[in-house]
């Protein structure tokens, strides 16, 4: 059999009703979500899947709204009811966003943020139960887990979880009972012939060491194991949404069985997309396409409008550090230095800026020069380009995936060389930078950020027999 479907996440709707005043002439806030255009996303890709004719099928893993606002639930209830009515098959998921866990607003006609309505977790979960769990032939008692046949022969399992850190939010983890559930179902499923994915709204394993750092608490406690466990099942699929990074990786169990976890970008952040995915069960293949979401009328792709909007302060830092100080201060470093600090120092702030400003690949390169093999002849061509601008596109790789810099090139053994020298300095003072890195090494930290060795992050055949 051949299955297709689509799998979104991350939609974070923001409904134009949250606006007392023109939404029209509010400046897009810079935060990871383009809320202006979320409604114009994912209707976007709603229109995408209804012009298929290949599958009306999509899994949703959660972050349907912004904050869980009254008016963005109703709305986005209202979409996927027609979206159904027009033959659309929708499997949603309701997570941390959908309720009222954050700082819940509206925009008032001065086009200040004021606090909105919005609705408790016990109306939220249900308010999707015709988009998800409605249509399963069992559920599991968490109020959220459910086993669907989406497709004939196709299961999903929308898997619920409990958090086990204090304040609730953090270490989500499956229980040994909701495992079990799972496993019979499985069981069931290869009686019948049947094929399983698996999907919810976090990831299982992280997507890379950079974000199991500054992400801490943010994948599944013991996803690893749960991840095996599932491959020994015969699960070879589990979707997931929630960092906002486009990324798949590959678990293996002690038995050899594979999990791929496809973990997809956020629907309206940076870089905004969806992903295709046809199943052969037949051939054992399952081809996996990206499609990078793209609005009319903004000047410029909605990637970069995206970008834009989430790393455009970062980006702004070192040319404000040098030449606009005040403009530095106001975004408080970028890093939450105090503004005061900032703006009484103005004339070291410069220096350091320029400094930074002044650094380039030739610099780095004479810097770490024990520590590649490049000789200045393999790097003129990139000498006099500034390093500030590597590690700008190294923040951005950390969230789309397939870094281009491979070992061979000068900017990957240029970057590395420095790495490795900086560790060496760092081993000399006795300093141990596994401590503040989660257990990885500053190389472990920093490679993946330049280079992908794993599966291709956006577009990928694999073997799933
Ligand atoms: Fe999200
Ligand atoms: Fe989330």
């Amino acid at each position: 059999m051949i299955y297709s479907f689509y799998h979104i996440t991350d939609v974070h709707y923001f409904s134009k009703k949250n606006f007392a005043c023109d939404w029209r002439t509010f400046p897009q806030p810079s935060t990871q979500i383009c809320i202006l255009k979320s409604e114009e996303t994912f209707k976007k890709a709603l229109e995408i899947i209804e012009n298929d004719d290949e599958t009306d099928t999509v899994i949703i893993t959660g972050d349907l709204t912004n904050h869980g606002e009254e008016y963005s639930h109703t709305e986005m209830q209202a979409l996927l009811r027609e979206f159904t009515e027009k033959g659309g098959n929708p499997y949603v998921f309701t997570d941390t966003h959908d309720y009222p866990h954050f700082d819940i607003y509206s925009i008032d006609e001065k086009g200040e943020k004021i606090p909105a309505e919005h609705l408790p977790k016990e109306e939220v979960i249900p308010m999707y139960y015709p988009f998800g769990r409605d249509k399963a032939f069992d559920t599991f008692d968490d109020g959220t887990t459910y086993i669907a046949e989406i497709l004939p022969g196709l299961y999903y399992i929308a898997l619920g979880y409990e958090f086990t850190s204090e304040d609730r939010l953090h270490s989500p983890a499956f229980s040994d009972e909701l495992m079990e559930w799972v496993k019979s179902h499985t069981e069931r499923a290869k009686e019948k012939g049947a094929t399983v994915i698996c999907g919810t709204h976090w990831p299982i394993v992280a997507p890379s060491p950079a974000y199991d750092v500054i992400g801490k608490g943010n994948t599944f406690a013991e996803g690893e194991r749960r991840a095996k466990e599932l491959a020994n099942m015969g699960v070879r699929l589990f979707f997931s949404g929630h960092t906002h990074i486009q990324c798949m990786k590959e678990i293996v169990s002690e038995k050899g069985n594979k999990l791929y976890s496809v973990q997809t970008s956020s629907l309206s952040g940076f870089p905004p997309k969806m992903r295709k995915i046809t199943l052969d069960t037949d051939k054992g293949t399952v081809s996996i396409r990206t499609i990078d979401m793209e609005l009319p009328d903004l000047g410029m792709t909605f990637t970069e409008y995206a970008r834009k909007g989430f790393l455009g302060i970062i980006e702004s830092i070192p040319y404000n550090m040098e030449h606009d100080v005040e403009a530095f201060a106001n975004t408080e470093g970028g890093i939450s230095l105090p503004k005061e600090l900032i703006l009484s120092h103005p004339r070291t702030v410069m220096y350091l800026g320029r400094k930074l400003n002044g650094l380039t690949y030739g610099k780095a390169a004479k810097f770490s020069k024990k520590y590649h093999d490049l000789k200045e002849s393999d790097y003129e061509g990139v000498k006099d380009r500034k390093l500030v601008t590597l590690l700008l596109e190294l923040v951005a790789n950390l969230y789309r995936g397939n870094a281009p810099y491979s070992p061979d090139t000068a900017e990957y053994k240029i970057m590395m060389g420095c790495i490795r020298k900086i560790e060496r300095l760092l081993s000399v003072l006795h300093i141990d930078a596994k401590k503040f890195l989660s257990g990885y090494t500053l190389s472990e930290f920093v490679e993946p950020l330049l280079y992908n060795s794993g599966p291709d992050d956006d577009n990928v055949d694999l073997s799933v027999k």
